[in-house]
């Protein structure tokens, strides 16, 4: 076989010289080093693809990547590539503090970096946990080098006395019944063994699963790639498969931006409507798309909301969840539905359009217990709502799919609580509430979580549990996890920390909430509203330095997706 050493192409192992001055040197240098590894030039002759593995002890749901990404190898082998292996940052939801959300831009932009620094002619991108998910999309979208992403898939079905466990929305109904005194000690013991039966992400409609089928509507997974359990053997089929394709789409040059584009969002935005996918799937489509300089408003999220049906009976908005979703045929069913609504001419990286690839894909006729048909849907609107008004001039969020009905339209006094500290007092039994008012949590946002933790899910104070309350309409400036449930409004934008309209919220005031009319308003007079922001002064930042003061000099707003301003595609 000729040394590549001759040609000295910019591609494969060559690609992106190490600056010395000398291009012959550093092409030399690099091919020994490899060769130090133990391979050869037969093996630097080939196309090189990078996988990108973000495995890590402090990841659950990705602590079976390492086998995973073994079947990627194979798989690009078998197809005459040359596979390397290289980590990533990891973000595993329950181990950061305050929140993955505020790592997710830095694991975008290691991403990003080590794919344009490193000599690869292909990438193939594994994640799962919630944030990889966008980090991995927004790497992508910028750095625009052929790439095909490998979700991890989901859990199992929990399984307790009989009965699916979901995380987390179960987790979420079993705590709110523990601290209702409903259930005991020695029940939750239980269930926090039972719940989590394997490695994966959860699996109920959360935003790990929402993100996974946005990525297969976008094309750019396989298809069946978000729904199959992250422990069944398929999954190892179906990445070995995926080894074999990215060599493909390295060869002919397929890159992200020919696959992401305008077209290919509003399929993904149908598509997490017609699941009832996560509020979180807003934020983070709008930073995937400002990374390919894709206008993408909250409006159009709102218009295509109300032209898309809700077919998936999944949790948190259903009773089924990933595991059934995959027998029933995954998203590839779901997206067969939805055929007339789609898209269908755009390029997928199987090297086919999106009609091509359903043109072989069967309806889910055994199973309309958990894809509902598009002429009878579940609900006739999509999950998501967006809200304006004069408390969110620049929008907010509502999962109305998993909000109670009774409250979607209603009016109440604000109790205002005015940062996640001030929470603390939620259960004090003097706390003035009634089921009729509504919590308002201020300072949650971007700025002032910081980083928009997912907390706008308030707990219902034990004195309205003790009622048999579960739900009162709770609004703020945070997001919430995309397996939670209840009238709650989200994203409040501009946030409070910023001066927002809801830093002005005070006890006692009233708040009227009508989403049919997509309204938020605040009941107060402009006058007082005038003379409450004269006074108004931002909270202090928690950072003075480091990656956390760059988060709050530079991220944007919820409406603009929380990227970093300079990340963005025209940079600013
Ligand atoms: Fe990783 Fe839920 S904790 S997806």
């Amino acid at each position: 076989m000729t040394s590549p050493r001759r040609g000295l192409t910019p591609t494969g192992i060559t690609r992106g010289l190490t600056s010395y001055g000398d291009a012959g040197l550093s092409a030399f240098i690099r091919r020994a080093f490899t060769k130090g590894m133990g391979f050869t030039d037969e093996d630097m002759a080939r196309p090189v693809i990078g996988i990108c593995n973000t495995f890590s002890e402090f990841n659950n749901c990705h602590s079976h990547f390492r086998g995973l990404a073994e079947a990627v190898k194979r798989g690009v082998w078998q197809a005459g590539g040359f596979p390397l292996e290289f980590p990533t940052i990891s973000l595993g939801e329950l181990f950061l503090s305050p929140t993955s959300m505020l790592l997710r831009n830095l694991a975008a932009m290691d991403a990003e970096e080590m794919i344009r620094a490193q000599p690869m002619d292909g990438v193939v991108l594994m994640c799962g946990c919630d944030k990889t998910v966008p980090a991995h999309l927004m790497a992508a979208a910028s750095a625009d080098v052929p790439a095909i992403v490998l979700t991890g898939g989901p859990m199992l079905n929990g399984r307790y006395e009989g009965r699916d466990l979901g995380a987390c929305t179960d987790c979420r109904r079993v705590w709110a019944e523990y601290r209702a005194g409903t259930i005991d000690e020695q029940t939750v013991d239980a269930i926090e063994e039972a719940l989590c039966r394997s490695a994966g992400t959860c699996m109920s409609m959360g935003t790990a699963s929402t993100m996974a089928a946005i990525v297969e509507a976008l094309g750019m997974s396989l298809p069946g790639c978000a729904a199959i359990p992250a422990v069944d053997a398929r999954r190892l089929q179906l990445a070995e498969r995926t080894g074999r394709q990215i060599v493909e789409v390295a060869r002919q040059g397929i890159r992200p931006s020919r696959v992401m584009t305008a077209a290919a969002l509003a399929n993904a935005i149908r598509v997490c409507m017609a699941l009832g996918g996560s509020t979180n799937a807003v934020v983070h489509l709008v930073a995937v798309a400002g990374r390919l300089g894709i206008d993408l408003p909250l409006a159009l999220f709102d218009e295509l909301s109300r032209a898309t049906p809700l077919l998936a009976n999944v949790k948190p908005s259903g009773a089924y969840q990933m595991e059934n979703l995959f027998e029933a045929g995954g998203i590839p069913a779901v997206m067969k539905e939805l055929e007339p609504l789609l898209d269908l001419d755009q390029l997928t990286v199987t090297g086919w359009t999106i009609g091509e690839y359903l043109a072989g894909v069967a309806k889910a006729e055994r199973w309309r217990e958990i894809i509902a048909p598009l002429e009878r849907p579940l609900h006739p609107e999509g999950g998501l709502a967006i809200l304006r008004g004069n408390l969110a001039p620049d929008g907010a969020v509502i999962k109305q799919s998993a909000a109670s009905p009774n409250l979607l339209r209603h009016t109440g006094r604000a109790v205002v609580f005015s940062s996640l500290a001030d929470l603390a007092r939620v259960d004090d039994p003097d706390l003035d509430i009634t089921a009729d008012d509504v919590m308002v949590l201020q300072n949650a946002g971007p700025v002032g979580g910081p980083g928009m933790p997912e907390a706008g899910m308030l707990p219902i104070p034990k004195k309205l549990l003790a009622q048999g309350i579960r739900d009162v309409v709770r609004i703020s400036d945070a997001r919430m996890s995309g397996t939670a449930f209840g009238t709650v409004v989200l994203h409040v934008a501009p946030e409070a920390a910023v001066g927002g309209p809801l830093a002005l919220v005070r006890t006692g005031d009233r708040i009227a909430l009508d989403v049919p009319a997509r309204r938020l308003d605040l009941l107060v007079d402009e006058a007082e509203l005038a003379q409450r922001r004269a006074e108004w002064r931002p909270p202090a930042s928690p950072f003075t330095r480091g990656y956390g003061r760059l988060f709050v000099e530079h991220v944007l707003q919820a409406d603009r997706g929380c990227d970093f301003d300079f990340l963005t595609r025209s940079g600013r």
